[in-house]
Formats: structure tokens, C-alpha cells, sequence
């Protein structure tokens, strides 16, 4: 089956998928995104998705370049047309397409929009979830607006790169004080020797990534307690237990960090618990 991917209001097949040379986002980054699970044909925490969005857009000073209603319509269509019953959908804006210039291009310049759909096996997430991943600390180079999520991704694509290299699947950066911000492309978080759940505050040197803010609601709903404050390297390794969010992860156990075992080296109980109950808390979209 080809795949097709949205382009600026056209389903292509995926080898014509394309978008201008001069596209901002390819010259100068200067485009938002956001990645979607789909679990069941569904769309998982769509809401919350679109609403940061909405916020990065603002941020950046970028016209939203649909109505959500359209917007909708444009990631079922992407979700159907790839035949995605469970896996991701990802949405792309750019400022769109202009000469290269650093400034701004013309108010009335037609931002850039792709959205593609990716299947992903639930059996081999759950087989990775049984067994957990490593993690691999590295100093955080980014810059002070990482509460937008922009597709300027270079420093998690060299920390990651950095990390496999190592044998493990993530990074977690780490500011200049020795305290973890958050992973390259995920939340972090830990329950320390006494049981306390803990997960760093949100501000704009990390995502509040919507995984992060359902496991939230999830965690009072059960009346378990956080401590949302930040956490240094020494304390995650001898943390009891350490997981990592995002959408494509939910709740991913991590068992090790710079090749130390965390806890019995395997993943954890109060983790194993989250990752199992978090769909409970999210918001399941009609199809
Ligand atoms: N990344 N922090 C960073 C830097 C991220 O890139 C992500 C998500 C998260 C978690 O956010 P959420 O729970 O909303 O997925 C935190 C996506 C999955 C990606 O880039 O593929």
C-alpha cells in the first residue's frame, strides 16, 4: 500500500510528498508540530494536541492556517487513507515558503502544512514496555523556549544518536545546575527510595508534553501523590523506579541511565501500573 501524505490541502502519494526548497522550516526551522497516538482508529488526547499547537503557532507569531473542525477532518483522512489502526499521526506548519531572509516573510504568506500518518505494532511497544529502555545523560544545549515545540530537533537527533551509540534509546538532558530537564523527545520521571512519585515542573526550558499532563489527571484521579519539582542525575540513579512520556511511548519504563541499573534493574511496579491504566485518563476521539 502507498502511503499518502497531506501537502497544503492535497493527499499525495508519498514518493510526490513535497514542499517548497525555500520552505522556512527547511531554512530556518521555523515550524511547529505535533505527534498524535492513534490508538484503535481513534485519535488520543486530540484536544489537548490542538491546543498546544495553538499555542506554539502563537507563540511564534503564526496564523493558524485551518479551523479546527478542519483540522480534524484533515487527521482522520490521514489516519484513514494509511489504513492506521494503531500508531502515530504527525502534523507539521511552517511559516511556509519566501526567498531566504531572516525576517519575517509578507503577512498573507501561506504557511506550510503536512500531515502523515505511520503505523506502529502494539505487540513489539508492549514487548518493548516488558522490558524497558536506557537512558544516556548529556548536557542540555538547548535554547530557553523549549515549552514551544518546534521542529528545531537538532540537539535531540545528536543526543539520541549519542545514546544508541551507547546501546542505549534515549537522552536526557541535563542543565547547567546537574538537574534533568527532560528526555530528547519525552518527559522524564522518577519514584524515589521513599515512593514519591516526581516529575520536574514545567517552565520554558522543557515540553509540557500532554502525555505528562494526562498521567497528571490520571494521578489524581487515583489519589496518588507528585512532587512536580526538578531532579539531579544522582537522584534518578538511585531513584526505585524511572519512566519516561510522550505520545509515541505512553509510559516507557527506564532501566537503566549511563549504564546503571535502576532499582532491580527491571521495570517497575508503580510504572508497570501507569502505563497500564493511562488510556483510562485520556480523551479517545470518535473516529
Ligand atoms: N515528542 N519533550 C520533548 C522534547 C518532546 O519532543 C516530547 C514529544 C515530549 C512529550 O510530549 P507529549 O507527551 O506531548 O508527546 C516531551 C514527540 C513524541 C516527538 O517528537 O516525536
Amino acid at each position: 500500500m502507498t502511503r499518502i501524505i497531506y501537502v497544503n490541502g492535497r493527499y499525495l502519494p508519498y514518493a510526490q510528498a513535497a514542499v517548497h526548497a525555500e520552505d522556512r522550516g527547511f531554512q530556518f526551522a521555523d515550524a511547529v508540530y505535533e505527534v498524535c497516538e492513534v490508538k484503535g482508529g481513534r485519535l488520543v488526547d486530540e484536544t489537548r494536541h490542538m491546543g498546544r499547537l495553538a499555542r506554539s503557532l502563537a507563540e511564534l507569531g503564526m496564523p493558524q492556517p485551518m479551523p479546527p473542525g478542519a483540522w480534524s477532518r484533515v487527521l482522520r483522512e490521514t489516519i484513514r487513507r494509511n489504513r492506521v489502526t494503531d500508531g502515530l499521526v504527525y502534523l507539521q506548519v511552517s511559516r511556509g515558503a519566501a526567498p531566504r531572509n531572516f525576517l519575517f516573510p509578507p503577512s498573507g504568506t501561506r504557511p506550510t502544512v503536512v500531515c502523515l500518518a505511520r503505523s506502529v505494532s502494539p505487540v513489539e511497544q508492549e514487548v518493548a514496555a516488558k522490558v524497558g529502555i536506557g537512558v544516556k545523560t548529556i548536557p542540555d544545549p538547548r535554547w530557553d523556549r523549549c515549552d514551544i515545540k518546534t521542529v528545531m530537533l537538532l540537539p535531540a537527533a545528536l543526543a539520541k544518536e549519542a545514546a544508541r551509540a551507547e546501546g542505549a534509546t534515549e537522552a536526557w538532558f541535563v542543565d547547567g545546575n546537574g538537574y534533568i530537564t527532560e528526555g530528547a523527545s519525552s518527559n522524564a520521571w522518577i519514584v524515589d527510595g521513599e515512593g514519591h512519585l516526581i516529575t520536574r515542573s514545567t517552565d520554558n526550558r522543557l515540553l509540557r508534553g500532554i502525555t505528562r499532563t494526562t498521567l497528571i489527571d490520571l494521578l489524581r484521579r487515583e489519589g496518588l501523590e507528585l512532587v512536580e519539582r526538578a531532579f539531579t542525575v544522582a537522584e534518578a540513579k538511585a531513584a526505585r523506579e524511572a519512566f519516561v512520556t510522550s505520545a509515541t511511548n505512553i509510559v516507557m519504563p527506564v532501566v537503566k541511565i549511563d549504564g546503571q541499573p535502576i532499582g532491580n534493574g527491571a521495570p517497575g511496579l508503580l510504572t508497570e501500573r501507569l502505563r497500564s491504566e493511562f488510556h483510562g485518563a485520556a480523551e479517545i476521539a470518535a473516529p
